[in-house]
């Protein structure tokens, strides 16, 4: 019989349809089992780290909660919270903690330091985000999608709209192209997903019967969709001097009600991984609008607070998803 025990989660092109789909509706059980008040415990006793070099709210509390769900303990290691990349190598790093510890989650800058974590260390080792990827994040967006549009995997259409090379259109395309699905990345030409990925998810494609299109026009790019897509114009990393050139290439990449109108389909709906820029109160939001005078970057506060928006439901997913991923590699 088929398991992924043991199993890394580094990027969706390592895993097959059928494990894919494994994940997904695993977490839809763990989903359930939870409201239900008769979830199973698979992780009883199992120790997990986890390694955050930059900020996050969803992927760490998703751990936190579903590791606890399940039974195992956690330790948190911030972005000061160990020599990780500093004053130790993260090849010695993973052997320290493999040594101790039956699972870890990493989130950091290159996607190398997580392929080295799970090179050396022993145990299974989850992508909880990287500068290429977010693999993660990708269960929860299409089992959103799914319980939203009720329709299987492979019939759902999904249009990312904004920064065609952003780690989560990278995540998206690949994970689009394992399940199936037909994928557009709506982007200004200047930011074109990278051949790269590009070539991986078009040979995955080829396999599965995906259909990845790259579109420069947003009115068709997102014409017949069903679910619209949204990630901030500058991630986490990259240096504040983005901000100008990035808002004059997506400015008129912003999701707003006439994008969402232009899928020629009521029944869309919008996702975002969050966080989202809209309407923030912070000291980076206040600098962006003194500078370019913008309240609002990648979707409108009316498209956010619409009805289409799942955003929080998405949001919550994320705990489901990142628990069955842990399930489904280190459980029992
Ligand atoms: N979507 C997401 O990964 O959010 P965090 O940065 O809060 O983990
Ligand atoms: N592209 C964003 C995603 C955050 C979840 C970033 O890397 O900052």
């Amino acid at each position: 019989a088929f398991n992924l025990r043991n199993r890394s989660f580094l990027t969706l092109s390592d895993f097959n349809t059928r494990e894919m789909e494994y994940m997904l509706d695993l977490a839809e059980d763990l989903k359930k089992a939870k409201y239900a008040g008769t979830e199973q415990k698979h992780l009883v006793g199992k120790n997990i780290a986890l390694i955050f070099e930059k900020s996050s709210t969803r992927t760490r509390c998703a751990f936190e909660v579903g590791a606890k769900d399940q039974g195992a303990h956690v330790t948190y290691l911030g972005p000061s919270g160990s020599h990780i990349g500093k004053k130790e190598s993260v090849k010695d790093t993973a052997r320290v903690l493999g040594g101790m510890f039956d699972g870890i989650e990493y989130r950091g800058f290159s996607q190398r330091n997580v392929e080295t974590l799970a090179e050396y260390s022993g145990v299974p080792v989850w992508n909880g985000l990287t500068d290429e990827d977010h693999p993660t994040q990708v269960l929860a967006d299409f089992l959103t999608a799914h319980e939203v549009l009720k329709k299987p995997y492979q019939d759902i259409k999904f249009a990312f709209v904004g920064d065609g090379q952003d780690n989560v259109s990278n995540a998206l395309m690949l994970g689009a192209a394992v399940m199936g699905m037909e994928y557009h990345v709506v982007t200004p030409a200047e930011l074109n997903p990278t051949k790269e990925v590009l070539d991986k998810a078009n040979e995955i494609a080829a396999k599965t019967g995906a259909k990845i299109v790259v579109s420069n026009d947003i009115k068709s790019g997102v014409k017949g969709m069903d679910v619209i897509y949204a990630d901030v114009w500058v991630s986490m990393g990259e240096p504040d001097e983005m901000w100008k050139k990035r808002i004059e290439l997506l400015q008129p990449y912003q999701v707003t009600k006439e994008v969402m109108e232009a899928t020629e389909n009521p029944n869309a709906i919008f996702e975002h991984c969050l966080p989202a820029f809209h309407n923030l109160d912070t000291d980076v939001a206040k600098d962006i609008e003194a500078k370019f005078g913008l309240t609002e970057m990648e979707v409108t506060d009316e498209v956010f607070e619409g009805p289409q928006s799942v955003v929080f439901r998405e949001a919550e997913n994320r705990m489901h998803t990142i628990k069955a991923v842990m399930v489904a590699t280190l459980g029992d």
